[in-house]
């Protein structure tokens, strides 16, 4: 069985294209096509699309990740929850094959030559700092105040009535693997588990998907990567100057993942977060056992998650 190569895009719905697409906009993507029924939006990185809206009530069918392969393609579509090869109907076409995650009621698709396209070009800044206090001379710095640099989908976060089948859903149809299993620190009960993606010796974020334990299922947050620290504090700036969109978590440094991040609600409920620094994992480091005591749990700095967050899903 094929083990998916990375994560593409999600796929959402929205009553209003206008203001999901505004939002979007101020959240760091930039637009590539909108019909009367469709939105595509992109990253900096190569995807032509990173974020697919539809019109309807809100909700959240999906998202996609990325076959290595056209022969790893037909090998999902070999799955018994899977849908025959398709041609997407999209910029940069390719193929797609629709999986039938029946334990969460999402609609995952595995995808593969789909057209890259030229990356957009990023201003980084130079930090003078640690071993390199002289990366950046004779030169000011001068960020632009704007929208964050979002560079491409990250991991999704999901919400689920039940874990188990969850991980065995995404680690047996997908080739997902352990980064860390969270388990209740008094009971043991698995709570929680970060998943990434399995390519052997290449190294990948340390999560692609988290999984929690929660009332209802549905999708917790979308995370994006952003061009570096700076520009997540940027965004994060940005966002609070428009004044119309409600912060949720951050900015903070994850423990488990690393990774500096800033959460926003969109206009529809879904969490959207900015992140960067990942911790970069490869088959060298086993999947790992933790409990959800504030050692393992609780970020590196920054405030603490907001109570309703943990458990929180959008179906
Ligand atoms: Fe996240």
């Amino acid at each position: 069985m094929p083990n998916v190569a990375g994560i593409v895009y999600i796929r959402l719905t929205a009553p209003d294209l206008d203001v999901q697409e505004t939002f979007l906009s101020h959240f760091g993507l930039e637009k590539v096509l909108r019909t009367d029924t469709k939105l595509y939006m992109r990253g900096t990185d190569s995807n032509p699309y990173i974020h697919i809206t539809e019109l309807g009530e809100a909700s959240v069918p999906g998202w996609a990740y990325l076959a290595a392969s056209a022969e790893d393609l037909v090998g999902f579509a070999e799955l018994d929850c899977a849908s025959e090869v398709q041609e997407i109907d999209a910029p940069g076409g390719g193929n797609r094959v629709l999986l039938d995650e029946d334990v969460n009621g999402f609609t995952i698709e595995v995808v593969h030559g789909i057209e890259q396209v030229e990356p957009m070009p990023v201003r980084r800044n130079m930090v003078n700092w640690g071993e390199e206090p002289l990366r950046r001379t004779n030169e000011a710095t001068r960020l632009a105040h704007g929208p964050a640099t979002v560079k491409r989908m990250a991991h999704a976060v999901l919400a689920t009535t039940d874990v188990e089948a969850t991980l065995a859903w995404y680690r047996g149809n997908l080739g997902l693997t352990c980064s860390d299993d969270v388990h209740d620190q008094e009971t043991g009960e698995l709570m929680a588990s970060f998943n990434r993606l399995d390519k052997g010796e290449d190294y990948v974020d340390h999560h692609v998907l988290f999984a929690m334990k929660g009332e209802v299922s549905g999708l917790n947050h979308v995370a994006f990567e952003v061009a570096d620290i700076d520009d997540v504090m940027t965004g994060h700036e940005y966002l609070k100057s428009v004044d119309e969109y409600e912060h949720v978590w951050g900015v903070g440094r994850h423990s488990l993942g690393d990774q500096v991040f800033d959460y926003w609600f969109d206009p529809y409920k879904r969490v959207h977060e900015h992140n960067t620094d990942n911790a970069m994992f490869n088959n060298q480091v086993p999947g790992n056992k933790v409990t959800n005591s504030q050692d393992d749990l609780g970020g590196q700095w920054g405030p603490p998650p907001p109570d309703f967050f943990l458990g929180y899903g959008m179906p």
